[in-house]
């Protein structure tokens, strides 16, 4: 079974999509993360993400890079959304995401373009969405926790940039596939968002 699960930042995609393989015993790839690497060894190049060739250079990151605990800051995220633009980077990465999705057994995998160009014929694809407010606040506090020094503000000015950026862009845009089942997590729980894939995946798959 091929799971798909699609949404803008901190939508609870991730959280979700972790659940799902965790409940199913499927493996799990956050192809965020190859997108985050990018951005990432970018800028240890020197190079500048929204430049095509040095995004493209930035696709050759090591394996150890993926551990980096700054892959995870708002910063990283919005260099991997300016470097995702390219077709060329999308490309680079397309094969390493579909041999996930179609190893034997199944696969979740978690993004922006699962269900419409990774794995258009995943057996479910959830669309996760939440209010621009609800997803401001959840980074808010998930930064906090992790010590680090931002403000409300400043994180929702960030997550409408790069939700407008990962919309608007040409190469796979962030949007639902037709046959996606949407969930709003907005005033849902943790827990109460889980429960809610878990019955659309029983449903769907
Ligand atoms: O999901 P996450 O916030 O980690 O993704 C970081 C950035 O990587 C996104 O803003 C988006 O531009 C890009 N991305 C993408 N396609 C994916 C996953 C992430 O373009 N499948």
């Amino acid at each position: 079974m091929i799971i798909a699960v699609d949404g803008p930042t901190a939508s609870g995609k991730g959280t979700i999509a972790r659940a799902l393989a965790a409940h199913f015993g499927l493996p799990h790839l956050d192809t965020g993360l190859l997108y985050r690497a990018v951005g990432r060894q970018c800028l240890l190049n020197g190079g500048d993400p929204e430049n095509p060739a040095d995004a493209l250079a930035a696709c050759q990151f090591s394996e150890t890079l993926l551990d980096d605990p700054e892959l995870r800051s708002e910063a990283t995220g919005g260099l991997a959304s300016k470097a995702s633009r390219h077709p060329a980077v999308r490309r680079a990465l397309h094969d390493r995401q579909r041999a996930f999705a179609t190893q034997p057994g199944g696969a979740v995998l978690d993004g922006r373009d699962i269900g419409t160009v990774i794995a258009p014929d995943a057996d479910v694809k959830l669309f996760i969405t939440a209010s621009v407010e609800a997803r401001a606040r959840r980074r808010f506090l998930e930064m906090q926790e992790q010590g680090r020094d931002v403000s409300l503000a400043e994180i929702t000015a960030d997550l409408a940039e790069r939700d407008k950026r990962d919309r608007e862009r040409e190469e796979a845009p962030l949007r639902a596939a037709e046959d996606a089942v949407r969930l709003d997590t907005s005033s849902l729980s943790r827990d109460e968002a889980i429960a809610a894939a878990i019955s659309a995946v029983k449903e769907k798959g």
